[in-house]
């Protein structure tokens, strides 16, 4: 893994394994100070799933092996401590989502508490998930266990 967390907007993370990710999502909690509604982007398997799991492990809020993909149940939660305070994690995975009245139904708006980190799998298909996130992860495969990750904040 090289790359490291710095002050600023973008940080870019190259990995190697899916270990090295989780590492990058462990690292990458203390930069995600809440609010925050991130959409993660990239094609299946590169590994936005894997990502949060390192993220769930900072925050104390579940096991790396505890954290699977919400395909079918759309959105898993966990609650967690960040700096001492409690945090409430939400993984959601949009995929299957078709238009944004199915998305609605979800309630995405109602989960951006002041102590939320919102994750979306595929949320980039919507309008309105564009619209609130407060960020941006994209994870590019570069060639077999190889990926790029790029993490964009905004103030
Ligand atoms: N550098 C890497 N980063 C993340 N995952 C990797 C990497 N190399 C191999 N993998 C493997 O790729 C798969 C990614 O799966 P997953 O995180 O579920 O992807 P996604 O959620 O993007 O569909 C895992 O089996 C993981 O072990
Ligand atoms: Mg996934």
């Amino acid at each position: 893994m090289t790359g490291a967390v710095a002050e600023g907007k973008k940080f870019e993370f190259t990995t190697q394994s899916g270990t090295d990710t989780i590492d990058v999502g462990r690292k990458l909690a203390a930069v995600l100070q809440p609010p925050q509604l991130l959409v993660l982007r990239g094609d299946l398997g590169t590994g936005k799933t894997t990502l949060v799991k390192g993220i769930a492990q900072a925050l104390d809020a579940a096991d790396a092996d505890e954290v699977t993909s919400p395909t079918f149940t759309l959105i898993h939660e966990y609650e967690g401590v960040r700096e001492g305070r409690p945090v409430k994690l939400y993984h959601l995975d949009v995929y299957r989502l078709e238009g944004e009245r199915q998305l609605e139904s979800l309630g995405i708006e109602d989960l951006l508490t002041d102590d939320a980190i919102v994750l979306v799998e595929w949320g980039e298909k919507f309008k309105s998930i564009r619209k609130r996130a407060t960020g941006e992860i994209s994870i590019a495969a570069t060639g077999g266990d190889g990926r790029t990750i790029t993490v964009m904040l905004k103030d």
